[in-house]
């Protein structure tokens, strides 16, 4: 058995009981409530992860990248959201190789002149290709407006042959932005009633919508109680983080990955770890909004904050007096997980304290 305290640093560490305990939770809610589970894997790009979402009951997964989807189906995950607008033909022509692999693919689209594009790109295939449409619940970034304007959007994709309706999705990232649990709570209302309004727009024209998905990690278990609402889609929820603490979320004894981090320095007013921004990342909080105060929690150790980050160097400054001193071993929960996952080749799997195993992080710097 190795102790983790004996590893080279810094390195991604992952609490496996931790993950397993907050995967059955987000399944638990999904069967209480009688909605499907699509987790987003761009927070662990891990298709052993996404493996354990599946055997937990997950009808399938959800990415941004096509090139992430490209890898979870290499590694035998054959039902993929793709949540993100495609209208290059190039891409399309990858949209078109995983469907000639059997991948049940969805992708997203929210504007009509996308269509034609994705109609023109699978005319000459023997494919449909299904897509949601994707509305804006208040984030402001991709979507058609709820309601009138989704269902303009389902008439155009009805004309298009290669193109089949599946579902109408929305994600409240805005809800990162929220200074109250509170105004979490409204938000994860708004974000149900937006898909479950332009769905029900959409059927009393005659057209049959079969899934309405959200989710955010703050807001899955508010749009998910919604009623009308079928499916939900939390990514950062795996794992959990400082900022996720920050917001009311959850709380440090959830968060399942830690960077574990060396002393390399111990001055007068100031010690160092060999944690800078190219490990911890520099992310503060989402949509203008901090959660935090430094750049990840020390666990066991809230006499010292990490106050600033070079690229390899974390600068922690004496809150009150600490007996840490130089080459010794900390674990540090990140401020945000998604992004510190990324910047890393492999997970080292835990349990109390002794290494189980080693994952690979499979999706790592997949952004095309
Ligand atoms: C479309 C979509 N669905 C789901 C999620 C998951 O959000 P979270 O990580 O807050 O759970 C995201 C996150 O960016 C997203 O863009």
């Amino acid at each position: 058995m190795t102790n983790i305290k004996t590893l080279d640093t810094p390195t991604l560490l992952l609490d496996h009981q931790k993950l397993l305990k907050n995967i059955s939770d987000i399944a638990d809610f999904a069967n209480e409530q009688g909605v499907s589970y699509r987790p987003h894997i761009k927070t662990h790009k891990s298709v052993r992860i996404a493996q354990l979402q599946v055997e937990a009951g997950a009808v399938g997964i959800t990415t941004a990248k096509i090139s992430e989807a490209e890898v979870m189906a290499a590694g035998g995950i054959k039902d993929i959201l793709i949540a993100y607008p495609i209208s290059n033909p190039d891409k399309i022509n990858r949209l078109i190789q995983l469907l000639k692999k059997g991948v049940r693919l969805k992708v997203a689209v929210d504007n009509p002149e996308s269509l034609g594009y994705l109609q023109r790109g699978l005319e000459h295939t023997p494919f449909t290709l299904e897509v949601w449409i994707k509305v804006n619940s208040g984030l402001n970034r991709c979507g058609v407006e709820p309601g009138k304007e989704a269902l303009l959007l389902a008439k155009a994709i009805m004309t298009h042959s290669k193109l089949k309706l599946g579902g109408i999705f929305t994600h409240a990232g805005h809800s990162y932005a929220a200074k109250t649990y509170e105004e979490i709570e409204s938000i994860g209302l708004q974000e149900g009633l937006a898909v479950v309004e332009s769905a029900n727009a959409c059927e009393q024209a005659g057209i049959p919508i079969s899934v309405r998905s959200v989710g955010s990690t703050p807001t899955f278990k508010i749009a998910g109680k919604v009623p009308g609402v079928t499916e939900i889609r939390p990514g950062n929820a795996v794992f959990f983080d400082a900022i996720q603490v920050g917001l009311g979320v959850t709380n440090f004894e959830n968060c399942a990955v830690t960077i574990l981090a060396s002393v390399v320095g111990v001055y007068k007013d100031r010690i160092i770890f060999d944690t800078g921004s190219k490990s911890l990342c520099l992310d503060k909080g989402a949509h203008g909004n901090q959660t935090v105060s430094g750049f990840g929690e020390i666990i066991g150790h809230p006499e010292v904050l990490i106050e600033r980050l070079s690229e390899e160097h974390g600068i922690g400054v004496f809150v009150q007096e600490t007996h840490l001193k130089l080459n010794d071993k900390v674990q540090i929960i990140p401020n945000h997980a998604c992004t510190v996952v990324n910047q890393f080749e492999e997970y080292v799997f835990h349990e109390n304290g002794q290494v189980i195993d080693v994952w690979k992080v499979d999706a790592r710097g997949m952004v095309k």
